[in-house]
């Protein structure tokens, strides 16, 4: 398929005509890379909001109807019948595994989960109360001046091992950054453990006495896990893209992706709702932030609201709100003030013209910090819980970048509004 295009800086000049590329789902993309030698005019989009930077085979989401699938399995089912490790499998691989492919996939993700001693010291580098998100981003680069021996891109089998050192790794990356802001020892992964179950004790067991992880957080941490995999182009995956695709280091590619999610207008808003949450107070409070919110003069924004490209609810955040209610009750929380402060929060933006013509729904990080803080997570922690899950999205991501044999460096261009070329003044004459 093809549109024309009118481009004309002056009468005689003729129509363009551009292919329109059209993938398995969503919508077509005018292909503009001949333009700028053809016609001399590059295409404008300021934070790239209608710009495809890749053709992908992973995540597809439909904005208007709230809809994620991860290789085509809507992330609902997926949440429902499926383990993160599975999900993790069916991200890099393409198709769900059978049992050997599972058990071996589980097989090496688990014997991956250490760390080299030599690495371990550098935790006692940071200072005690270093964000965990700066300790994140500084260990997983320098994981790349632990592992140059499988980084040849251009080999599946090191892409490969790569692609497990890093899921297997970020949890115990992420523990003990919690253990050294909390001042305790380290402690290291257990093999007989699923993944969250191991995460969970790396975070919360102590020397002093024997701890059992409790199955329902384990089982809620893999469903937010789940949830938080992969979400195609988004700000992290696109900064891994770019970082990889200088055939840099993938574990110093890895580590731009985390420094991306750290903002708050990415994945650092789940710990921004919560201490929104706690500053908002209580249910009288709530028209007064909203219409903050709705003030431009403010600055003040909903965080956990608002998405660049769902223009409905978040599918995960409705999986989320759902299992808030199971996790609080597990816990016997069922009042959960920040709970039905948040409920109240959706209920009230979302009979509010400001939010409905925007539409302005809850996204993944408005109920996300609820469960988290309700499993004993501290609020610091809840963006690094998000970048071990997004983890294998960014490694999906950069996997599929690397086997591309059409694989080039990202380079944007730009609208120069600068000074044009002038002569060298000497300090004395300005
Ligand atoms: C994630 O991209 C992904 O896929 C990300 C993610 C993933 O899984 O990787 O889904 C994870 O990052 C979720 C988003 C988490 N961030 C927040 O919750 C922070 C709060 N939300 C916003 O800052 C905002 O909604 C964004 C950043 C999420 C989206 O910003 P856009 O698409 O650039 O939208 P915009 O800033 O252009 O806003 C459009 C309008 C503006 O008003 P007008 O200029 O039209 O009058 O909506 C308003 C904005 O002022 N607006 C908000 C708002 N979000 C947008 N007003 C109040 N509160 C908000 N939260």
């Amino acid at each position: 398929m093809s549109k024309t295009f009118e481009l004309k800086n002056n009468q005689d000049d003729k129509a363009v005509e551009l292919p329109v590329i059209e993938g398995s789902r969503g919508t077509p993309a005018v292909d503009v890379r001949g333009l700028a030698g053809k016609q001399g005019v590059f295409t404008y989009d300021p934070a790239f909001t209608a710009t495809c930077s890749c053709d992908s085979d992973i995540t597809f989401i439909d904005g208007e109807q709230g809809q994620l699938l991860y290789r085509g399995y809507s992330v609902q089912d997926l949440a429902e019948h499926s383990s993160y490790l599975e999900v993790c499998y069916l991200l890099l691989n393409g198709e769900l595994p059978d049992k050997d492919q599972m058990e071996t996939f589980r097989d090496a993700i688990t014997h991956h989960t250490m760390l080299n001693q030599s690495l371990v010291k550098f935790f006692d580098g940071f200072h005690y109360d270093a964000h965990p998100m700066a300790i994140l981003t500084g260990i997983t680069g320098s994981l790349s001046a632990f592992y140059h021996d499988a980084t040849d891109i251009r080999n599946p089998e090191h892409r490969e091992i790569f692609t497990h050192r890093m899921i297997a790794k970020m949890p115990t990356i992420a523990a003990a950054a919690f253990k050294h802001s909390v001042g305790q020892p380290k402690i290291g992964p257990k093999n007989d453990l699923d993944y969250t179950s191991n995460l969970l004790r790396m975070m919360f067991a102590v020397p002093a006495e024997d701890y059992e992880v409790d199955p329902v957080a384990a089982k809620a941490l893999d469903v937010l896990f789940i949830l938080h995999a992969d979400h195609e182009q988004n700000a992290s995956t696109s900064t891994v893209r770019m970082a990889g695709s200088t055939g840099t280091n993938p574990y110093a590619a890895i580590s731009t992706g985390i420094a991306a999610l750290w903002g708050p207008a990415h994945g650092g808003a789940n710990e921004a709702v919560l201490n929104m949450l706690a500053e908002i107070g209580d249910a009288s409070q709530v028209p007064k932030y909203v219409e903050k919110a709705k003030d431009k003069e403010d600055g003040f924004r909903l965080m956990g609201f608002g998405h660049r490209v769902y223009k409905n609810f978040d599918p995960r955040a409705t999986v989320i709100r759902g299992y808030c209610h199971q996790v609080l009750e597990h816990y016997g929380m069922q009042n959960n003030k920040l709970f039905e402060l948040a409920m109240e929060l959706e209920r009230v933006a979302l009979e509010d013209d400001y939010f409905v013509e925007r539409k302005l729904y809850p996204n993944v990080d408005f109920y996300s910090g609820i469960i988290y803080q309700a499993l004993g997570i501290p609020i610091n922690m809840f963006t690094p819980m998000f970048a071990i899950a997004r983890t294998v999205g960014w490694a999906a991501h950069w996997s599929e970048m690397m086997a591309d044999p059409g694989m080039r460096i990202a380079r944007p261009r730009q609208i120069y509004t600068g000074y044009d070329l002038r002569g060298y003044v000497d300090i004395d004459k300005r």
